[in-house]
């Protein structure tokens, strides 16, 4: 019997390991699969694991309101460190990129203990774009003994790196598991608002933004872009799930509040909020799990950020790197907007991240690693469909 530690932290990181979790369950008489969370988020991973029904062994509780990146580390680190000593698995298996990430694999470290780092090998290689995601993923793969890459870029940045290429295994994405259990046809939303849309004729504007480097000045542009889109498209809504962080929640009152078809509503529950991504006609994000699931539902992205460490579907022709500035977030969502053809040749639904099957081929790679299989697993291996 091997134990395996399942840490995170955020949303992000519960809805794309929840999948993981559930298929690390199905080998009881092989795995004791624990699950410890820092909760550096609250509501918004509570959510999260009360829709994939998971019971976590361990919650740190260590959000507070406006929290540091400091805090969050030393919280996180003091408590998981005391887990990983009390508990001592045979592997922890951290993911991505935030700052819980990095201390679970920094805990993990000083107890010794073997760390898997799921969605690895992601750059930009800016580190202060993301800030701090970038320098996170890297040092959790500075300390990871496996890797397991979403994409075959994510192993070749690994392996450029000077990671060995039997240490790391190409899986996909778990996001793209997770989207595929939750996206339904007629779904119903519990929220009113959500169901009085006229989604056939309004053009759906779905927006999301977090990101600290756009926090201040940034923000404020893009929400001005999406001030002047209303006012120059009749036809257009804007829903807005704005984020928990009191620093997003202040810029979108002051820019946005009151606006006719501007919908600001509370962050929405993951199935929710992929059902609505899949009625919407356009996505703005600076998020990092959006760029990998709108192109997956054929949905549009125009990236709020000046770098994404997720360039496979930008390569694919459906997500477009736009930046902060008013005028360019304008400009790109105006051309979509009146432009027919070009809308059409970026809502082609590709899938560079993943084929649902990822959190099969970690579980294969670890049991592999802890010598529970002999066999490596089949890895992900996407094939672009040819663009007219
Ligand atoms: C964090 C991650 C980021 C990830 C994002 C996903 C770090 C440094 N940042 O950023 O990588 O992309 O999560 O959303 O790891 N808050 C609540 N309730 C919640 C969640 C957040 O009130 O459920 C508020 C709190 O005031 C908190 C603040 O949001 O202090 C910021 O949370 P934090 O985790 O520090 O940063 P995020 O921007 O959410
Ligand atoms: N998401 C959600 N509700 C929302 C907004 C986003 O469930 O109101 C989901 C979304 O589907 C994606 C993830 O949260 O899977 C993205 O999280 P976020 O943008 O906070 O973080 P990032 O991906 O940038 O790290």
């Amino acid at each position: 019997m091997k134990k395996i530690l399942v840490v995170f932290g955020t949303r992000p990181e519960a809805i794309k390991m929840a999948p993981l979790v559930q298929e690390l369950q199905k080998y009881p008489d092989e795995i004791d699969c624990r699950v410890a969370v820092t909760a550096q988020h609250r509501e918004m991973l509570d959510q999260v694991l009360q829709l994939f029904q998971i019971r976590p062994h361990y919650d740190l509780n260590i959000m507070q309101a406006g929290q540091t990146l400091s805090g969050i580390t030393v919280r996180a680190l003091t408590g998981l460190e005391e887990i990983i000593r009390a508990e001592k698995p045979d592997l922890v298996l951290v993911h991505g990129d935030t700052t819980t990430t990095f201390a679970a694999a920094l805990a993990a470290y000083y107890c010794q203990v073997a760390v898997g780092h799921v969605e690895a090998g992601l750059r930009t290689h800016n580190k202060y774009s993301p800030f701090p995601e970038e320098l996170n993923r890297h040092l959790a793969g500075v300390i990871a003994d496996w890797h397991y890459a979403p994409t075959a870029l994510a192993c070749r940045n690994l392996q450029a790196e000077g990671v060995a290429r039997e240490k790391i295994f190409i899986t996909g994405n778990t996001v793209i598991d997770a989207l595929l259990a939750t996206v339904r046809q007629n779904y119903v939303f519990a929220e009113d608002d959500l169901n009085k849309i006229n989604y056939q004729s309004r053009k759906i504007l779905l927006v999301t933004a977090h990101r600290r480097e756009n926090l201040g000045p940034p923000m404020h542009s893009i929400f001005r872009a999406l001030r002047a889109l209303v006012r120059e498209f009749a036809d257009v809504e804007v829903v807005f799930p704005v984020h928990k962080n009191p620093a997003v929640r202040q810029a979108v009152q002051q820019e946005l509040a009151g606006l006719p078809r501007v919908h600001l509503i509370e962050p929405l529950d993951y199935e929710p909020f992929v059902n609505l991504m899949q009625r919407c006609y356009l996505v703005l994000t600076d998020s990092g799990g959006l760029q990998e699931e709108a192109p997956a539902l054929g949905k549009p992205v125009l990236v709020l950020r000046d770098t994404t460490e997720r360039p496979e579907a930008v390569q694919a022709g459906t997500v477009q790197l736009v930046g902060t500035a008013e005028r360019q977030v304008y400009r790109a969502a105006a051309r979509l907007l009146s432009d027919p053809a070009a809308y059409r040749s970026m809502a082609e639904a590709v899938n560079p991240y993943g084929d649902g099957r990822a959190s099969r081929r970690i579980v294969q790679a670890v049991r592999y690693a802890l010598g529970l299989s002999g066999e490596r697993p089949t890895e992900f291996a996407f094939l672009p469909l040819a663009r007219p």
